[in-house]
């Protein structure tokens, strides 16, 4: 079924859609981008998507392509013209178009692209049977802090966790677990939940974010730190989180199953929570 996208101020069907070949974004990956969820037709945790994606523009020095207000009001257009109830609304912000050049203009016109997947997030059959992982060695660039669109390594280590008959690659560096390929990694061990500290080696989760408060107002205990693959693997759960995962619980970690290879109770409380305030809080 064709959908709508939002492409530079114009909604037109995904086939027509179009933009032009010297855009930054597309010749050099000079862009950022948001994944935010959709629960029932209403946008989970807008807010913190919104605020990551200035920082990110202003970390790399980009205009906003458009204001907050009309922004809100692209996510609404994006929901309604596509009848989407549950799913992910994709947004890319680029520098813009111009004549390639390494250094880039100060004048283009930023390009932004929205669309809508729909998908039953909330019964996905990942959150019963858990997700395999493997670790690979974390190739990407030091600023992964920033939502860019250079996508290519964390695309090259999920296929090389396909490869190997798994489901996502864990991205460690010297021996400890950064995070997932499209999202945060967490272990628990004795009721204690962890997960790494912030800084330029992670995306900082929006639902990482959420998840934490939650858990403290839980009365779980949460530790923000680096674990190695041993620790992970010695846990009695796993689990990742992301807009477009919500939160799922991990079951093997290189071939070590974790908590008997099933569910951990605290992944699937926190997940149960996570859906149940989001509902609450969506808009
Ligand atoms: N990815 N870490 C990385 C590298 C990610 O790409 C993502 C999200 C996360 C989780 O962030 P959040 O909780 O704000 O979604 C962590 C999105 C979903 C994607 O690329 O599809």
């Amino acid at each position: 079924m064709s959908r709508i996208v939002y492409v530079n101020g114009e909604y037109v069907p995904e086939e027509e859609a179009k933009i032009s070949v010297f855009d930054r974004g597309f010749l050099m990956a000079d862009g950022v981008y948001e994944v935010t969820s959709v629960i029932d037709g209403k946008l989970v945790d807008y807010a913190g998507h919104v605020a990551r994606l200035h920082r990110s523009l202003s970390e790399l020095k980009m205009k906003p392509a458009c204001s907050d207000d009309e922004l809100l009001e692209i996510h609404r257009q994006m929901v309604e013209r596509n009848a989407l109830e549950n799913g992910m609304i994709y947004l890319q912000v680029t520098r813009g178009a111009a004549d390639r050049d390494f250094a880039w203009p100060k004048d283009a016109t930023p390009g932004i692209v929205l669309f809508t997947q729909a998908k039953d997030l909330v019964n996905a059959p990942a959150a019963k049977t858990g997700l395999k992982v493997v670790t690979v060695e974390d190739q990407r660039w030091a600023r992964r802090d920033i939502k860019t669109v250079q996508l290519l390594f964390p695309s090259f280590a999920k296929m090389e966790a396909k490869a190997q008959g798994k489901d996502d690659a864990w991205l460690v560096t010297d021996g400890m677990v950064n995070e997932g390929t499209s999202n945060n990694a967490w272990i628990v061990k004795g009721g204690t939940i962890v997960t790494r500290h912030l800084g330029n080696e992670i995306l900082h989760g929006i639902t990482r974010a959420a998840v934490i408060r939650f858990a403290k107002e839980a009365q779980m205990k949460v530790e923000e730190r680096a674990f190695s693959i041993e620790e992970a693997k010695a846990a009695d759960e796993a689990f990742c989180t992301a807009a477009s995962a919500f939160v799922t619980p991990v079951v093997e970690i290189d071939g070590a199953a974790i908590g008997g290879g099933v569910p951990g109770p605290i992944a699937t409380r926190l997940r149960e929570i996570y859906i149940e305030e989001s509902r609450k809080m969506a808009i």
